[in-house]
C-alpha cells in the first residue's frame, strides 16, 4: 500500500545559464517552420552556459540560496547528480561542497544514470534521513544538454541546475513509498568518454521512455501505488515540453483510460513553464517542472503529484509526492523568475562560438573568458586542474 512519508523536499531552488538562444533564432538558421519547435517539440528558447560557467558554477548558484536561507547545520551528505561530469574521478559535488564553505565533515559524492540520476539521488537522501532524521541532504541536480551543431538534437539542448534540501520534516513536499521501477539496456540516448556532445537516435528514444512509462507505471500498481484518479498533477522528465503529453497520453491509454485532454492539460500545463525556455537539463528537467508547478499552482495544499524520472540507456521511476499544506510561504518563485529574465539573449552566431568553445587541455594555464554574471564562474584551468571563484 501507499504510505505517506514524512520525509521529502524541504527547500528547491534553481539556477540557469548567463545566455539564451531564442528558437526563432535557430529556426531561421536552419530554414525550419518555427511551428516545428514552438508547437511541434513545444521549446521557445534554450539556455546557453557562457565559457566561464559548467555544472559546477550552476549547482553552486542553485545551491548557494538554500544554504543562506537554512544554514548548513545538519548538512552531512552533499549528492551532486549529472551526466555531464567534467572529471571522471573527483566529484564535482566536492568544489560545490568547497564554494558553499560547507563543513568538512560532510560526505560528498556524483551520481550517474543519464536524466535519471537526481531521483536516484533524493531515493539516496531519503533512505540517509530514515536512519538518522536529525539529518539534511542536500541534493544538486546540474547538466548542460549538448547535441552536436546541425543534428536533430540541437534544438532540444539547455542547461541548468536544481538543488533540493531533503529532511525529515519537509516544507514543500513529502515523498511517497513506493516507487515503480523499470530498467532496460537499450542505446536510445549515450555518450562515450570521448565525446563533448550526446549521441542519439531520437524516435527510439521516444519509444524508449514510453515503454518505461508503461514499465514503471506496471510495478508502481504491483508495489501497491495509488490509483490514477488520486493524483492531482504529473511531473515528467521533459526533454521537451511535448514529451511530457506525449508520455501522460501514453499512460492514461496503456492503463485502460480515456485521453481527456482537457483533464491531460490540466494535470501538466504547469509543469512545462520552465523547461519550454529552458530546455534539457538532463537530470534537473524533472524537478524543474516541480519548481513550475509548487510556483504557479496555488491549489495543491496535501494533494497528490506523480512523478516520471527517466534516464536514457535506460532507468526509470514512478513515485508519489504529498504536496505541504501551506508549501506557498516556503516557495522561490521571484528567484526563479528572475533566474529566466536575467539571461541575455545572444544569436546564432555567438550560440555557434560558444557552443566551440573549450577550455585547452594541454595541461597549460589557460585563463575562461570573463562572461557569466552570476554568483561563481570557472575562473580557468592551470596544470589540468580547474579553479573555480565564488564572487
Ligand atoms: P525531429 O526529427 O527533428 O522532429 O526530431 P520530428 O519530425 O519528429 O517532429 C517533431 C514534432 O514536430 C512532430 O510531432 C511533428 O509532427 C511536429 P509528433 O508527431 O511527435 O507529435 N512538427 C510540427 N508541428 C507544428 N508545426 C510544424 C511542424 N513540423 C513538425 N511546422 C526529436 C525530434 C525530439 C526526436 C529530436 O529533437 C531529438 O532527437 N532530440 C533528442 C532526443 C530526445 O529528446 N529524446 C526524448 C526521449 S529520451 C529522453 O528523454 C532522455 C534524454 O533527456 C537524455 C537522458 O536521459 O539523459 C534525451
Amino acid at each position: 500500500m501507499s504510505s505517506s512519508s514524512t520525509a521529502g523536499i524541504h527547500d528547491l531552488s534553481f539556477a540557469t545559464t548567463e545566455f539564451v538562444l531564442p528558437h526563432t533564432a535557430l529556426a531561421e538558421h536552419n530554414g525550419t517552420p518555427v511551428g516545428k519547435y514552438h508547437v511541434g517539440i513545444g521549446q521557445r528558447s534554450m539556455s546557453v552556459p557562457a565559457a566561464d560557467e559548467d555544472i559546477v558554477t550552476l549547482g553552486a548558484a542553485a545551491a548557494a540560496p538554500v544554504v543562506a536561507r537554512h544554514g548548513a547545520d545538519g548538512i552531512r551528505t552533499l549528492v551532486f547528480a549529472t551526466e555531464s561530469s567534467i572529471d571522471q574521478a573527483k566529484a564535482a559535488g566536492v568544489y560545490v561542497h568547497s564554494l558553499l564553505g560547507l563543513p568538512s565533515a560532510t560526505r560528498v559524492v556524483e551520481l550517474k544514470q543519464a536524466c535519471y540520476g537526481a531521483t536516484a539521488a533524493l531515493q539516496f537522501a531519503l533512505g540517509l534521513i530514515h536512519r538518522d532524521p536529525a539529518q539534511k541532504v542536500l541534493v544538486v541536480a546540474s547538466d548542460v544538454s549538448r547535441y552536436d551543431l546541425d543534428s536533430p538534437g540541437e534544438a532540444t539542448q539547455g542547461a541548468a541546475a536544481v538543488a533540493m534540501l531533503v529532511t525529515a520534516d519537509p516544507a514543500l513536499v513529502r515523498i511517497e513509498e513506493p516507487s515503480g521501477l523499470f530498467t532496460a539496456d537499450v542505446m536510445d540516448f549515450w555518450r562515450p568518454n570521448y565525446r563533448d556532445a550526446a549521441l542519439v537516435d531520437g524516435q527510439e528514444s521516444i519509444g524508449a521512455y514510453l515503454q518505461a512509462v508503461q514499465g514503471t507505471w506496471k510495478d508502481y500498481g504491483e508495489q501497491g501505488g495509488r490509483p490514477l484518479e488520486a493524483f492531482d498533477a504529473f511531473c515528467y522528465h521533459q526533454p521537451f515540453t511535448r514529451m511530457a503529453y506525449k508520455a501522460h497520453r501514453h499512460l492514461l491509454n496503456s492503463a485502460g483510460y480515456d485521453t481527456d485532454e482537457a483533464a491531460v492539460r490540466r494535470a501538466l500545463e504547469a509543469t512545462t513553464a520552465y523547461n519550454e525556455v529552458i530546455g534539457n537539463s538532463y537530470t534537473a528537467s524533472v524537478y524543474l517542472g516541480l519548481a513550475a508547478l509548487l510556483d504557479r499552482r496555488e491549489d495543491l495544499d496535501g494533494r497528490a503529484v506523480g512523478f516520471l524520472s527517466y534516464g536514457s540507456g535506460s532507468v526509470a521511476e514512478f513515485f508519489a509526492g504529498t504536496v505541504v499544506p501551506g508549501y506557498r510561504a516556503h516557495l522561490r518563485t521571484a528567484e526563479h523568475r528572475a533566474a529566466i529574465e536575467r539571461r541575455r539573449p545572444i544569436g546564432y552566431d555567438r550560440y555557434r562560438e560558444l557552443h566551440r568553445w573549450s577550455l585547452p587541455t594541454d595541461g597549460g594555464d589557460h585563463p575562461a573568458p570573463e562572461q557569466t554574471t552570476g554568483p561563481f564562474r570557472l575562473a580557468g584551468i592551470g596544470g589540468h586542474r580547474r579553479r573555480y571563484v565564488r564572487r
